[in-house]
């Protein structure tokens, strides 16, 4: 009998991974072990991101490949998931009538259903109902197919913050937040099987827990979360300025598997801009929080997000994003144009900027903070470096590859028995987005003190 293989392709946001992931242990159970190319697959996954214009095309061109393979193989199942499944629904189908499943974030649970509805009778099955459910299907640890040292976790669906420009709201729906003690459990079950390290996944984790009623808030969580036994490291994303409390700030001194790094998306350096944006704080409160981070961790690693462009933004406006961008220095910045998305208030606002001039910005903000980056880079050369050994560098040359506790990534020769171990790490040279380093030591039991650096003895 011929084994049944899948192949998940996933665009966008570690949201996209968690769930992605989700789909895969949903599988398992069904008999099907993963394919290392499309071509081999019985089934094909798309989980596909609605966040921005690009990723929605990308959807439609990889659709366009699928329906060859279609043709050459009729049973092969294509199941589109995620936002723009979420969004385009039945007229997803109808483009692109090779697809046999549609399905939003909130329907990955009835996957498995799905899919024996299609391999018994070959009909179309599209399930874009209902609010985001919180809670993932239960999954059995020992059906993973993969060893890995890191993973997601996602602690609540949903945004309740309608920033001008971004559909989130309307596709994933209101803000929910997952029982802690649902989560604290799969975090219990991932650490079984050697994962050491768990990021903590919400649009916004800060607001962890206001609404539900669970009497647990994100910094209470943490807590719990770094009292994991087995656990070494604790990652969250993403932070909303506005709601970076002083407690968290305050956590970053005192739970100790939290890691140095926080993504805190700032968007744009112009009070006017950010106003229109919906994004409820002013550059000034944003720098104090960065200010106050530092002070708890020195050693922090700060990442942040910025979109070029967006309407009515002119060219002061964009100088003082420049500023910010050279004020706060970030680690590394991924900056966007801005783009229209369906039904979000920005996409009415007149005084749209002009194609040329989103890319000019977009170079110029870029060109700036691949400086920064260097610099940033450059200054770990010779600190010892707690990393957790994640697997083999992509590059397939032996190293072995892992994070820093401030979120860059180090490539080093070491032994392979100490993957998912954290090991001391010299830093000896940086390249433009990693890091390469030397491990004389072996694995550590210790927890580690903050999630810093270590000092050779
Ligand atoms: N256009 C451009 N970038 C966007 N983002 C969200 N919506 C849009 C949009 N309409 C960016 C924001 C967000 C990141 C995930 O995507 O910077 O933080
Ligand atoms: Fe979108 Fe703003 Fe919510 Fe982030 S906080 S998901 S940018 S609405």
């Amino acid at each position: 009998m011929n084994t049944k293989r899948f192949y998940i392709i996933t665009m966008g946001c570690q949201m996209n991974v968690y769930d992605s992931e989700q789909m895969e242990r949903l599988l398992a159970p069904m008999g099907y072990v993963p394919a290392s190319r499309p071509e081999e697959a019985s089934i094909i996954l798309m989980n596909t991101c609605a966040i921005r214009e690009k990723p929605e095309h990308k959807v439609y061109s990889h659709l366009g490949r699928l329906a060859r393979l279609k043709r050459k193989r009729p049973g092969l199942i294509i199941a589109v998931g995620g936002c723009v499944a979420q969004q385009q629904g039945k007229r997803l189908i109808k483009r692109a009538p090779h697809v046999d499943i549609v399905f939003g974030p909130s329907a990955v649970g009835r996957l498995p259903a799905m899919v024996k509805q299609v391999e018994n009778r070959r009909i179309h099955v599209v399930d874009v109902d209902g609010a985001a459910v919180a809670e993932p299907p239960e999954i059995k640890p020992s059906l993973l197919h993969d060893k890995r040292a890191t993973a997601f976790v996602t602690i609540m669906s949903g945004c309740d913050n309608f920033c001008a420009y971004c559909v989130v709201p309307y596709v994933r729906g209101r803000e929910a937040s997952r029982q802690p003690a649902g989560i604290l459990e799969e975090i219990k079950n991932l650490v079984e099987t050697g994962v050491r390290e768990v990021t903590l996944l919400g649009q916004n984790v800060n607001s962890y827990g206001k609404k539900n009623g669970h009497g647990v808030d994100f910094v209470q969580l943490l807590e719990k979360v770094n009292a994991v036994e087995g656990l070494r490291r604790i990652r969250f994303t993403t932070s909303h300025p506005k709601d970076l409390s002083e407690r968290l700030i305050g956590a970053f001194a005192r739970v100790e598997k939290l890691a140095s790094h926080i993504h805190l998306p700032v968007q744009c350096g112009s009070d006017r801009i950010l106003k229109r944006m919906n994004r409820g704080y002013t550059k000034g409160a944003y720098q104090k929080k960065v200010d106050a981070l530092r002070a708890v961790r020195p050693d922090i690693g700060i990442t942040s997000d910025i979109i070029v462009g967006f309407p009515g933004e002119q060219r002061k406006d964009f100088e003082e994003t420049l500023d910010l961008v050279k004020s706060v220095q970030f680690d590394n910045l991924f900056a966007f144009k801005y783009s229209d998305r369906p039904d979000v208030p920005a996409s009415t606002y007149r005084r749209k900027v002009d194609e040329q001039e989103k890319c000019e910005r977009l170079a110029a903000v870029l060109e700036t903070q691949s400086r920064i980056t260097r610099h940033k880079y450059r200054s770990l050369i010779g600190s010892y470096q707690e990393v957790l050994v994640e697997g083999l560098s992509k590059k397939g040359d032996g190293q072995l590859t892992g994070h820093t506790p401030c979120n860059k990534i180090v490539n080093f020769l070491h032994d392979r028995a100490d993957m998912g171990h954290m090991v001391p790490v010299k830093i000896v040279e940086a390249f433009s987005h990693s890091l390469l380093g030397e491990c004389k030591g072996r694995r550590q039991e210790r927890v580690p003190k903050k999630g810093g650096e270590l000092h050779a003895a």
